[in-house]
């Protein structure tokens, strides 16, 4: 079990994660509620027993369809109603079994169970191990829009179960390494050069403790996201259009894959990017088999990003790459500089972008 400190909370990376968890619940001494995503229902096993095993009262467990189209204030009342059901009070843990969507949700629901109660993410997709479950951000998404409705509400811990990744689905990996090398890049050269000679090989304990390490030190900097956390939105201001414009019919990790092309892009054209560190990226996300352009209508990519929340007047503003490990936030562009690096991102890259 690795620990990684620096937040308010510790992250725990564990090969099972059901030991540490049973540790962690007996410390706190209430009752425990646990939710858990259907699909790992075998991962939620585990925890279950040894949560038993240390003599901690398991008061009630919820197994629910997760999923985005999940993630919604019906489905964080459900929760909260449960809790309800089953007497929790101000004591109580509950743990959260499962996905990004997942934790998200029931993370949301702990916030706003009895004014909030502790809770407790063990993460089981890549996604959720290096992003979603660490930095206290939990919500649900409205109908007019993602991630609408929330609260900064910290975990007690987080337990990043890795053998739940053995059932985790092809596409479901790749989004992990779109956000693996997104992580190199904001923050970790070491990472970045691991994943550029092994490719998906890479994925493993190893870079996900680095990825999530690269996550908790940007969210020590700035838990409440006034500035520097943007720099975790490296590829993903381009990427959520790309997304939005295919009606969310195109991966995350796919719209990020060509989003951190289209930072590189930016970066090149404001001068402060190199063509050497560019290409290294572009071969990494190729070499994983994550694509370096999108097949989306430029027009309607462009519509999406003039509804970026960051937008000011006909200036974006985006995360750029300076060199591999080292992000500048709040770089403005305007928005036909945003319009050329879609357009070029609907081919492929040519011989003057994969060069060294
Ligand atoms: N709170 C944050 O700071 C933050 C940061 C990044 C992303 N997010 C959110 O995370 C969500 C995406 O998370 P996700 O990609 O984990 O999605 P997810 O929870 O939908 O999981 C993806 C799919 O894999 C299944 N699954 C989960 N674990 C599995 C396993 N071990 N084996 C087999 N199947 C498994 C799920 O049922 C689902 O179908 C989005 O809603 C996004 O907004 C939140
Ligand atoms: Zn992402």
């Amino acid at each position: 079990v690795t620990v990684i400190e620096g937040l308010p909370y510790r992250v725990f990376v564990a090969e099972d994660a059901a030991p540490m968890v049973a540790q962690l619940a007996a410390q706190t001494g209430g009752a425990v509620a646990l939710v858990f995503d259907r699909r790992v229902a075998h991962r939620a096993a585990p925890v279950r027993e040894a949560l038993q095993g240390s003599g901690v009262q398991v008061a009630g467990e919820l197994a629910v369809n997760a999923g985005e189209r999940r993630k919604t204030l019906r489905g964080a009342m459900n929760v909260v109603q449960w809790l309800t059901s089953i007497w929790a009070d101000r004591r109580s843990l509950l743990i959260a079994v499962g996905g990004g969507t997942l934790t998200d949700c029931a993370g949301f629901a702990a916030a706003m169970y009895m004014r909030g109660i502790a809770w407790l993410p063990v993460p089981t997709t890549v996604l959720g191990m290096v992003d979603a479950a660490i930095g206290g951000k939990t919500g649900v998404d409205l109908p007019e829009g993602k991630n609408l409705v929330g609260a900064f509400w910290d975990p007690a811990a987080v337990v990043c179960d890795l053998a739940a990744l053995r059932t985790l689905p092809r596409k479901q990996r790749a989004t992990g390494m779109a956000e693996i090398i997104k992580a190199g890049i904001v923050g970790d050269p070491a990472l970045f050069e691991s994943v550029e000679r092994r490719g998906t090989r890479a994925l493993g304990a190893h870079s996900i403790e680095a990825a999530a390490r690269v996550k908790v030190a940007i969210v020590a900097q700035d838990p409440r996201e006034h500035g520097p956390r943007a720099a975790l939105n490296l590829g993903h201001t381009i990427g959520h259009a790309l997304e939005a414009a295919s009606g969310f019919r195109m991966a995350h990790g796919d719209a990020v894959s060509v989003g951190l092309r289209a930072a590189g892009l930016l970066a090149l054209a404001e001068g402060v990017w190199s063509r050497a560190e560019h290409a290294r990226v572009l071969r990494s996300l190729v070499k994983c088999k994550l694509p370096v352009h999108h097949s989306e209508s430029v027009e309607a990519v462009v519509a999406a990003l003039a509804h970026d929340k960051k937008r000011v007047g006909s200036e974006l503003r985006f995360v750029l790459p300076t060199r591999v490990g080292e992000v500048r936030t709040e770089v403005g562009v305007a928005l036909a500089r945003a319009r050329e690096a879609v357009e070029r991102c609907a081919a492929s890259p040519g011989p003057d972008e994969l060069a060294q």
